[in-house]
């Protein structure tokens, strides 16, 4: 049998029961690599001294092995809070504004690819199945291929694929094309980031797509195709059913049960549009005086990436804002922005996805947004909450019966968030359900499946 070996910078660990850690896309490839012998490659989370050698540290636990590598702090800034966070990240989210060209963490960045293929070549059998995650990693195959590794090697992008010419603006984006070209298989979340790729290829003439979702480009034919990536629908919906059963949760909530509750839940991060969408809530309550006293916006907003400094300089302008919005609206016993910057567990989280009756998901732009489906799946079918989305998270091409919203335009916005609270219970229940049909056959495990099949279908035509 063929093993299963993952790839991606962040490895979530089983605890010690050897369960997989809470999140749709840990449980699924952990199911996944526990059917094939699996491994998961990737950094441990920890510094190493520049003077200590790389390695390796393996543990088996749930029927996977866990193959970790601590970095060193030059390696981790040029990769991870260099190269990787600040200009791939602004890029292809299309922030050209906030990209940050640095040589030396190009050089960072190739230079941990190059560690990570050395590190993984000696663990590596001849029918290993390979797959690369996400846009850490994208030279990956190219150093393994260098090395002789003739795997099957496919690669997911977790975040949008750019339109050409935001992409042309990194100094090194032909070696970012060829280092793609290099997988068997290369997924993204639409067909608008698969056309986008595409694009850049024909505008950079080296490539364009083929017949039978190939693509072919640096003179090699390897697969492309669209795998939108899903949740666990099934478990997030019981989970949704006990917290509204769980009296000591409701308890915890009896604070905002009386109010009608607009949910939004993002990492602090800029792509996620958390500022125009507190300007967008105080341009609702001010055009809504009824909500007044009535309304509030729980937005729970972990912090992340707190060593970059543009997420630096966001914490301190959202808190504001949220806290000029509180000064200038609030009242004595009314708060009308919950801002939390703690994350929360996945029962609570499902529970107040289903107490909100708006779950407001308005990223500027967003490869796939799994708070959107969350959301759904969290619902009482019976008297369903309205989901209110950015028409640029790749989520809104498949949940056709969200509220769609342009996130840059507050005026839109808080006129979506009244039609929201005021939609009526058949028209909430019609939209609903449309959506969870749409998850309940689409969930992460069928992602997976999907992936992995057409990068085996890849082992006889791509070579
Ligand atoms: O969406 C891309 C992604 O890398 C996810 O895989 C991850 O959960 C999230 O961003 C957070 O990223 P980081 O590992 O930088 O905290």
């Amino acid at each position: 049998m063929a093993r299963l070996i993952v790839v991606s910078n962040r490895v979530p660990l089983p605890d010690e029961h050897g369960s997989p850690p809470p999140g749709g896309m840990a449980i699924a490839l952990n199911a996944a690599l526990k059917k094939k012998d699996g491994l998961w490659m990737g950094w441990s989370g920890e510094v190493k001294g520049e003077e200590e050698p790389p390695a390796l540290i393996t543990r088996e636990a749930g029927g996977i092995t866990y193959a970790l590598t601590d970095l060193a702090q030059k390696d981790l800034d040029e990769y991870y809070n260099g190269f990787a966070n600040r200009v791939l990240w602004p890029i292809f989210h299309c922030r050209v504004d906030l990209a940050e060209y640095a040589r030396q963490e190009m050089s960072g960045y190739y230079r941990v690819n190059r560690l990570f293929a050395d590190l993984l070549m000696p663990l590596l059998q001849e029918d290993d199945v390979i797959w690369v995650h996400d846009y850490h990693l994208i030279p990956l195959a190219e150093e393994l291929r260098r090395r002789g590794c003739r795997n099957r090697i496919g690669f997911f992008l977790h975040i949008p694929w750019p339109p050409a010419d935001i992409l042309f603006t990194v100094p090194i984006y032909d070696t970012l094309l060829r280092g793609l070209s290099s997988y068997d298989l290369v997924g993204f979340h639409t067909g608008y980031d698969l056309s986008n790729f595409a694009e850049c290829l024909r505008r950079e003439g080296c490539g364009d797509l083929v017949e039978g979702g190939f693509c072919r480009a640096y003179g090699r034919l390897f697969r492309c195709g669209v795998f939108p990536i899903s949740i666990d629908t099934a478990e997030f919906e019981s989970l949704a059913d006990q917290a509204a059963r769980d009296e000591a949760l409701q308890e915890n909530y009896r604070r905002i049960a009386g109010y009608d509750v607009v949910i939004g839940v993002d990492r602090l991060d800029y792509s996620k549009g958390i500022d125009q969408r507190i300007v967008a809530f105080r341009r609702f309550l001010q055009a809504n005086d009824h909500r007044i006293g009535k309304t509030l916006l729980l937005q729970i907003t972990p912090k992340s990436r707190s060593e970059v400094p543009e997420y630096l300089a966001m914490q301190k302008d959202v808190a504001e804002l949220a806290g000029r919005v509180n000064g200038d609206l609030g009242t004595i016993d009314w708060v009308p922005v919950h801002y939390i910057n703690q994350s929360l567990g996945r029962p609570e989280l499902a529970g107040l996805y289903r107490m909100a009756r708006v779950g407001l998901v308005t990223p500027l732009r967003d490869g796939m947004n799994l708070v959107a489906k969350e959301y759904v799946a969290a619902q009482n079918p019976h008297d369903p909450g309205v989901l209110v989305l950015s028409r640029f998270a790749g989520a809104a091409r498949e949940l056709e019966g969200a509220v769609l919203v342009n996130p840059y335009d507050p005026e839109s916005m808080a006129h979506a968030i009244e039609r929201a609270l005021v939609m009526p219970q058949d028209a909430r229940i019609e939209r609903w359900r449309a959506m969870m049909a749409r998850l309940r056959e689409h969930d992460v495990y069928r992602w997976c499946d999907d992936f992995l099949s057409c990068l085996h279908q890849a082992q006889n035509t791509a070579r």
